[in-house]
Protein backbone atom coordinates (compact mmCIF):
# COMPACT_ATOMS: atom_id res chain seq x y z
CA UNK A 1 0.00 0.00 0.00
CA UNK A 2 1.34 3.38 -0.74
CA UNK A 3 0.02 6.77 1.08
CA UNK A 4 0.86 10.28 0.01
CA UNK A 5 2.38 12.71 2.41
CA UNK A 6 2.87 16.49 2.85
CA UNK A 7 7.05 17.19 2.53
CA UNK A 8 6.46 20.41 1.88
CA UNK A 9 4.69 23.83 1.95
CA UNK A 10 5.04 27.36 0.76
CA UNK A 11 3.40 30.52 -0.71
CA UNK A 12 3.90 33.49 -2.20
CA UNK A 13 1.60 36.66 -2.36
CA UNK A 14 2.48 39.81 -4.76
CA UNK A 15 4.12 42.96 -2.90
CA UNK A 16 1.60 44.99 -3.76
CA UNK A 17 -1.05 45.74 -1.08
CA UNK A 18 -4.89 47.31 -1.89
CA UNK A 19 -6.42 48.19 1.27
CA UNK A 20 -10.13 48.49 1.48
CA UNK A 21 -9.84 52.18 2.24
CA UNK A 22 -7.82 51.93 -1.38
CA UNK A 23 -10.59 50.41 -3.38
CA UNK A 24 -13.26 53.26 -1.77
CA UNK A 25 -11.41 55.50 -3.32
CA UNK A 26 -12.54 54.29 -6.76
CA UNK A 27 -15.92 52.78 -5.92
CA UNK A 28 -18.66 53.54 -3.34
CA UNK A 29 -17.72 51.21 -0.82
CA UNK A 30 -15.90 51.95 2.57
CA UNK A 31 -14.09 49.19 5.38
CA UNK A 32 -16.82 49.32 7.00
CA UNK A 33 -19.16 47.64 4.45
CA UNK A 34 -16.44 45.20 3.21
CA UNK A 35 -14.93 44.24 6.68
CA UNK A 36 -18.59 43.89 8.06
CA UNK A 37 -19.84 41.54 5.26
CA UNK A 38 -17.09 39.69 4.28
CA UNK A 39 -13.84 40.04 7.28
CA UNK A 40 -11.46 41.36 4.33
CA UNK A 41 -9.29 43.73 5.21
CA UNK A 42 -7.17 43.84 2.41
CA UNK A 43 -5.60 41.85 -0.93
CA UNK A 44 -2.59 41.27 -2.88
CA UNK A 45 -2.02 42.29 -6.61
CA UNK A 46 -0.10 41.22 -9.03
CA UNK A 47 2.40 43.82 -10.36
CA UNK A 48 1.85 44.27 -14.63
CA UNK A 49 4.62 42.07 -15.58
CA UNK A 50 3.55 39.20 -13.33
CA UNK A 51 1.48 36.32 -14.66
CA UNK A 52 -0.21 33.25 -13.01
CA UNK A 53 2.77 31.18 -13.64
CA UNK A 54 5.39 33.59 -12.12
CA UNK A 55 3.19 33.38 -8.38
CA UNK A 56 3.14 29.62 -9.28
CA UNK A 57 6.91 29.43 -9.57
CA UNK A 58 7.18 31.64 -6.50
CA UNK A 59 5.29 29.82 -4.17
CA UNK A 60 6.76 26.32 -5.84
CA UNK A 61 10.45 27.26 -4.76
CA UNK A 62 9.62 27.70 -1.21
CA UNK A 63 7.11 24.64 -0.92
CA UNK A 64 10.91 22.57 -2.74
CA UNK A 65 13.19 24.64 -0.27
CA UNK A 66 10.85 23.43 2.71
CA UNK A 67 10.90 19.99 1.21
CA UNK A 68 14.49 19.53 1.25
CA UNK A 69 14.47 18.03 -2.32
CA UNK A 70 15.89 19.45 -5.84
CA UNK A 71 12.97 20.17 -8.67
CA UNK A 72 14.57 17.35 -10.78
CA UNK A 73 12.97 14.68 -8.52
CA UNK A 74 9.48 15.78 -9.36
CA UNK A 75 7.67 13.69 -11.48
CA UNK A 76 4.26 15.29 -11.33
CA UNK A 77 2.92 18.80 -11.48
CA UNK A 78 -0.86 19.35 -10.93
CA UNK A 79 -1.56 23.11 -11.22
CA UNK A 80 -5.18 24.35 -10.25
CA UNK A 81 -5.74 27.62 -11.24
CA UNK A 82 -9.24 29.50 -13.11
CA UNK A 83 -6.68 32.74 -14.16
CA UNK A 84 -4.21 30.53 -16.76
CA UNK A 85 -1.74 32.47 -18.66
CA UNK A 86 -2.89 31.49 -21.91
CA UNK A 87 -6.19 28.96 -23.36
CA UNK A 88 -2.96 26.79 -24.65
CA UNK A 89 -0.02 25.87 -23.11
CA UNK A 90 -1.29 25.12 -19.28
CA UNK A 91 0.60 26.91 -16.78
CA UNK A 92 1.77 23.69 -15.68
CA UNK A 93 4.53 22.94 -18.76
CA UNK A 94 5.19 26.80 -18.55
CA UNK A 95 6.35 25.83 -14.32
CA UNK A 96 7.52 22.81 -15.44
CA UNK A 97 10.10 24.60 -17.62
CA UNK A 98 10.88 27.47 -15.12
CA UNK A 99 11.72 24.98 -12.77
CA UNK A 100 13.66 23.35 -15.80
CA UNK A 101 12.49 19.94 -15.16
CA UNK A 102 12.62 17.75 -18.22
CA UNK A 103 10.73 14.54 -16.56
CA UNK A 104 7.40 13.05 -16.31
CA UNK A 105 4.44 15.06 -16.71
CA UNK A 106 2.50 18.72 -15.77
CA UNK A 107 -1.45 19.72 -16.28
CA UNK A 108 -3.94 22.17 -14.52
CA UNK A 109 -6.61 21.28 -13.38
CA UNK A 110 -9.94 24.01 -13.28
CA UNK A 111 -11.93 23.53 -10.68
CA UNK A 112 -12.18 27.35 -9.85
CA UNK A 113 -12.20 28.21 -5.73
CA UNK A 114 -11.82 24.07 -5.74
CA UNK A 115 -9.23 23.70 -7.31
CA UNK A 116 -6.42 22.96 -4.99
CA UNK A 117 -8.75 20.39 -3.42
CA UNK A 118 -9.38 18.71 -6.89
CA UNK A 119 -5.95 19.02 -7.83
CA UNK A 120 -4.64 17.49 -4.27
CA UNK A 121 -6.91 14.41 -5.04
CA UNK A 122 -5.68 13.71 -7.97
CA UNK A 123 -1.95 13.86 -6.99
CA UNK A 124 -3.13 11.92 -4.14
CA UNK A 125 -4.82 9.59 -6.48
CA UNK A 126 -1.62 9.35 -8.97
CA UNK A 127 0.47 8.40 -5.88
CA UNK A 128 -1.07 5.44 -4.66
CA UNK A 129 -1.23 4.15 -8.50
CA UNK A 130 2.26 3.90 -7.94
CA UNK A 131 2.72 5.72 -10.82
CA UNK A 132 4.16 8.82 -9.12
CA UNK A 133 6.37 9.54 -6.42
CA UNK A 134 7.36 13.46 -5.45
CA UNK A 135 4.26 15.71 -6.73
CA UNK A 136 4.11 19.49 -6.56
CA UNK A 137 0.55 20.72 -6.28
CA UNK A 138 -0.13 24.18 -6.81
CA UNK A 139 -2.82 26.76 -6.66
CA UNK A 140 -2.18 30.20 -8.23
CA UNK A 141 -4.39 32.82 -9.43
CA UNK A 142 -4.75 36.49 -10.87
CA UNK A 143 -8.18 37.53 -10.24
CA UNK A 144 -6.73 41.37 -10.62
CA UNK A 145 -7.23 40.48 -14.22
CA UNK A 146 -10.95 39.21 -14.18
CA UNK A 147 -12.69 41.82 -12.08
CA UNK A 148 -14.40 44.57 -13.07
CA UNK A 149 -12.95 47.23 -10.99
CA UNK A 150 -16.04 49.34 -11.42
CA UNK A 151 -18.61 46.23 -9.59
CA UNK A 152 -18.53 46.75 -6.03
CA UNK A 153 -20.24 44.09 -5.42
CA UNK A 154 -17.47 41.85 -7.11
CA UNK A 155 -14.15 43.71 -6.99
CA UNK A 156 -13.91 43.63 -3.06
CA UNK A 157 -13.85 40.03 -2.67
CA UNK A 158 -10.83 38.61 -4.54
CA UNK A 159 -6.83 38.69 -4.37
CA UNK A 160 -4.18 37.42 -6.55
CA UNK A 161 -1.38 34.62 -4.62
CA UNK A 162 -0.36 31.22 -5.48
CA UNK A 163 0.39 28.29 -3.05
CA UNK A 164 2.25 24.81 -2.81
CA UNK A 165 2.66 21.40 -1.62
CA UNK A 166 4.95 18.62 -2.45
CA UNK A 167 3.24 15.22 -2.26
CA UNK A 168 6.26 12.11 -1.54
CA UNK A 169 4.87 8.48 -1.76
CA UNK A 170 5.67 6.46 1.53
CA UNK A 171 5.09 2.44 1.40
CA UNK A 172 3.32 0.80 4.33
CA UNK A 173 6.18 -0.81 5.56
CA UNK A 174 7.85 3.37 6.46
CA UNK A 175 7.85 4.42 9.68
CA UNK A 176 5.71 7.57 8.69
CA UNK A 177 3.06 5.18 7.29
CA UNK A 178 0.40 6.95 9.95
CA UNK A 179 1.23 10.74 8.39
CA UNK A 180 -0.17 11.66 5.68
CA UNK A 181 -3.58 11.84 3.20
CA UNK A 182 -6.34 9.55 5.06
CA UNK A 183 -9.00 10.23 2.72
CA UNK A 184 -10.45 12.95 -0.11
CA UNK A 185 -13.74 13.70 -1.99
CA UNK A 186 -14.72 16.17 -4.64
CA UNK A 187 -17.90 16.89 -5.92
CA UNK A 188 -20.05 19.09 -8.56
CA UNK A 189 -22.97 19.92 -9.95
CA UNK A 190 -23.08 22.21 -12.98
CA UNK A 191 -26.53 22.75 -12.38
CA UNK A 192 -25.69 25.49 -10.21
CA UNK A 193 -22.87 27.03 -13.32
CA UNK A 194 -24.71 30.33 -13.64
CA UNK A 195 -24.90 31.67 -10.13
CA UNK A 196 -21.00 32.54 -10.18
CA UNK A 197 -19.10 32.59 -13.74
CA UNK A 198 -16.39 34.58 -15.95
CA UNK A 199 -17.14 34.07 -19.57
CA UNK A 200 -14.13 34.83 -22.03
CA UNK A 201 -13.54 30.94 -23.09
CA UNK A 202 -12.49 31.23 -26.80
CA UNK A 203 -15.86 28.51 -27.65
CA UNK A 204 -18.09 31.35 -26.48
CA UNK A 205 -16.79 34.45 -26.69
CA UNK A 206 -14.30 36.24 -29.05
CA UNK A 207 -11.69 38.79 -28.07
CA UNK A 208 -13.90 41.15 -25.86
CA UNK A 209 -13.11 41.10 -22.03
CA UNK A 210 -15.13 39.43 -19.51
CA UNK A 211 -15.28 39.82 -15.58
CA UNK A 212 -16.57 37.77 -12.96
CA UNK A 213 -20.30 37.54 -12.32
CA UNK A 214 -21.95 36.26 -8.99
CA UNK A 215 -25.30 35.94 -7.33
CA UNK A 216 -23.55 36.48 -4.20
CA UNK A 217 -26.68 35.24 -1.32
CA UNK A 218 -27.37 32.11 -3.83
CA UNK A 219 -23.40 31.26 -3.45
CA UNK A 220 -22.90 32.23 0.56
CA UNK A 221 -26.40 29.43 0.59
CA UNK A 222 -25.04 26.62 -0.86
CA UNK A 223 -21.15 27.31 0.52
CA UNK A 224 -22.34 26.90 3.87
CA UNK A 225 -24.46 23.60 3.07
CA UNK A 226 -22.15 21.70 0.56
CA UNK A 227 -19.11 22.14 3.11
CA UNK A 228 -20.84 21.35 5.65
CA UNK A 229 -22.06 18.00 4.50
CA UNK A 230 -19.21 16.92 2.87
CA UNK A 231 -17.44 17.31 6.58
CA UNK A 232 -19.82 15.30 7.32
CA UNK A 233 -19.49 12.93 5.43
CA UNK A 234 -16.05 12.46 4.76
CA UNK A 235 -15.67 12.42 8.96
CA UNK A 236 -18.13 9.31 8.67
CA UNK A 237 -16.35 7.62 6.39
CA UNK A 238 -13.13 8.13 8.05
CA UNK A 239 -14.40 7.03 10.89
CA UNK A 240 -13.20 10.07 12.43
CA UNK A 241 -14.94 12.70 15.29
CA UNK A 242 -14.92 16.12 14.47
CA UNK A 243 -13.09 17.12 18.34
CA UNK A 244 -9.96 14.85 16.69
CA UNK A 245 -9.36 17.20 14.23
CA UNK A 246 -6.70 19.53 15.16
CA UNK A 247 -7.16 22.43 12.51
CA UNK A 248 -9.50 23.43 9.88
CA UNK A 249 -7.95 25.10 6.47
CA UNK A 250 -11.10 26.00 4.96
CA UNK A 251 -10.91 27.77 1.41
CA UNK A 252 -10.98 31.60 2.48
CA UNK A 253 -13.82 33.63 0.77
CA UNK A 254 -15.21 35.09 3.66
CA UNK A 255 -15.71 35.11 7.44
CA UNK A 256 -19.38 34.85 7.67
CA UNK A 257 -19.56 31.59 5.13
CA UNK A 258 -16.89 30.29 8.09
CA UNK A 259 -18.47 31.01 10.62
CA UNK A 260 -21.79 30.03 9.46
CA UNK A 261 -20.33 26.16 8.37
CA UNK A 262 -18.24 26.21 11.95
CA UNK A 263 -21.50 27.18 13.61
CA UNK A 264 -23.59 23.91 11.42
CA UNK A 265 -20.59 21.14 12.41
CA UNK A 266 -20.61 22.62 16.18
CA UNK A 267 -17.10 23.19 15.52
CA UNK A 268 -14.92 25.13 17.41
CA UNK A 269 -13.77 28.51 15.81
CA UNK A 270 -10.34 28.59 17.70
CA UNK A 271 -9.83 25.81 15.52
CA UNK A 272 -10.12 27.59 12.54
CA UNK A 273 -7.38 28.70 9.91
CA UNK A 274 -8.33 32.42 9.01
CA UNK A 275 -6.28 34.69 6.83
CA UNK A 276 -9.01 35.98 4.75
CA UNK A 277 -8.23 39.09 6.58
CA UNK A 278 -5.06 40.05 4.58
CA UNK A 279 -5.33 38.48 1.15
CA UNK A 280 -9.48 38.31 0.62
CA UNK A 281 -10.34 35.28 -1.73
CA UNK A 282 -7.34 33.62 -3.96
CA UNK A 283 -9.44 30.98 -5.25
CA UNK A 284 -7.20 28.05 -5.83
CA UNK A 285 -4.59 29.45 -4.13
CA UNK A 286 -6.65 30.05 -0.82
CA UNK A 287 -6.14 27.05 1.21
CA UNK A 288 -2.09 26.38 0.67
CA UNK A 289 -1.19 30.36 1.03
CA UNK A 290 -3.57 29.57 4.87
CA UNK A 291 -1.80 26.57 5.33
CA UNK A 292 1.92 28.19 5.00
CA UNK A 293 0.99 31.04 7.22
CA UNK A 294 -0.19 28.56 9.83
CA UNK A 295 2.54 26.83 9.99
CA UNK A 296 5.13 29.67 9.68
CA UNK A 297 3.56 31.58 12.90
CA UNK A 298 3.64 28.07 14.23
CA UNK A 299 -0.47 26.98 14.80
CA UNK A 300 0.30 23.82 12.67
CA UNK A 301 2.67 21.47 13.75
CA UNK A 302 3.81 17.95 12.36
CA UNK A 303 1.47 15.19 13.38
CA UNK A 304 -1.57 17.65 13.26
CA UNK A 305 -4.30 16.09 11.94
CA UNK A 306 -6.17 18.33 9.57
CA UNK A 307 -8.97 19.43 7.55
CA UNK A 308 -9.23 21.10 4.30
CA UNK A 309 -12.04 21.95 2.50
CA UNK A 310 -13.15 24.43 -0.38
CA UNK A 311 -16.53 25.25 -2.30
CA UNK A 312 -16.34 27.01 -5.72
CA UNK A 313 -18.11 27.86 -9.12
CA UNK A 314 -19.48 25.11 -11.08
CA UNK A 315 -20.59 24.52 -8.51
CA UNK A 316 -17.64 22.81 -6.94
CA UNK A 317 -16.47 21.10 -3.26
CA UNK A 318 -14.56 19.07 -1.31
CA UNK A 319 -12.59 18.15 1.36
CA UNK A 320 -9.39 16.35 2.34
CA UNK A 321 -8.25 14.59 5.96
CA UNK A 322 -4.94 13.97 6.41
CA UNK A 323 -2.52 14.17 9.32
CA UNK A 324 0.75 16.68 8.70
O1 LIG B 1 -15.70 31.10 -3.44
C1 LIG B 1 -16.97 31.67 -3.37
C2 LIG B 1 -16.85 33.17 -3.60
N1 LIG B 1 -18.00 33.92 -3.31
C3 LIG B 1 -18.31 34.38 -2.08
O2 LIG B 1 -17.66 34.18 -1.09
C4 LIG B 1 -19.53 35.25 -1.99
C5 LIG B 1 -20.60 34.73 -1.08
N2 LIG B 1 -21.55 35.83 -0.84
C6 LIG B 1 -21.38 36.75 0.12
O3 LIG B 1 -20.46 36.66 0.91
C7 LIG B 1 -22.35 37.89 0.19
O4 LIG B 1 -23.47 37.62 -0.60
C8 LIG B 1 -21.68 39.24 -0.25
C9 LIG B 1 -20.61 39.66 0.76
C10 LIG B 1 -21.06 39.12 -1.62
C11 LIG B 1 -22.76 40.33 -0.32
O5 LIG B 1 -23.44 40.41 0.94
P1 LIG B 1 -25.03 40.47 0.97
O6 LIG B 1 -25.41 40.60 2.38
O7 LIG B 1 -25.54 39.26 0.23
O8 LIG B 1 -25.31 41.80 0.20
P2 LIG B 1 -26.23 42.10 -1.08
O9 LIG B 1 -25.58 41.59 -2.32
O10 LIG B 1 -27.62 41.66 -0.80
O11 LIG B 1 -26.20 43.66 -1.07
C12 LIG B 1 -26.73 44.40 0.01
C13 LIG B 1 -26.51 45.86 -0.28
C14 LIG B 1 -27.00 46.29 -1.67
O12 LIG B 1 -27.51 47.58 -1.56
P3 LIG B 1 -29.12 47.82 -1.54
O13 LIG B 1 -29.61 47.25 -2.85
O14 LIG B 1 -29.62 47.06 -0.35
O15 LIG B 1 -29.23 49.30 -1.43
C15 LIG B 1 -25.73 46.32 -2.48
O16 LIG B 1 -25.81 47.23 -3.57
O17 LIG B 1 -25.11 46.14 -0.25
C16 LIG B 1 -24.75 46.82 -1.45
N3 LIG B 1 -23.36 46.47 -1.76
C17 LIG B 1 -22.33 47.19 -1.30
N4 LIG B 1 -22.26 48.30 -0.53
C18 LIG B 1 -21.04 48.79 -0.23
C19 LIG B 1 -22.90 45.44 -2.49
N5 LIG B 1 -21.55 45.48 -2.52
C20 LIG B 1 -21.17 46.56 -1.79
C21 LIG B 1 -19.94 47.12 -1.45
N6 LIG B 1 -19.91 48.22 -0.66
N7 LIG B 1 -18.76 46.57 -1.85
Amino acid sequence: MIKSVIKGVGSYLPEKVLTNDDISEFVDTSDEWIYGRTGIKQRHIAADNQLTSDLAYNASIRAIKDANISPSEIDLIILATSTPDQVFPSTAVKLQDKLKIKFGAAFDIHAVCSGFIYALSTADNFIKSGKYSKVLVVGSETYSRIIDWNDRSTCVLFGDGAGAFILEAINSNSEDYNEGIFDSVIRSDGEYRTKLFCDGGPSMSRDQLHFISMDGKEVYKHAVEKQTAIVEDLLKTSKIDIEDIDWFVPHQANLRILDATAKKLRLDKNKIIITVDQHANTSSASIPVAMDHAIQIGKIKRGDILLLEAFGAGFTWGAVLLKY
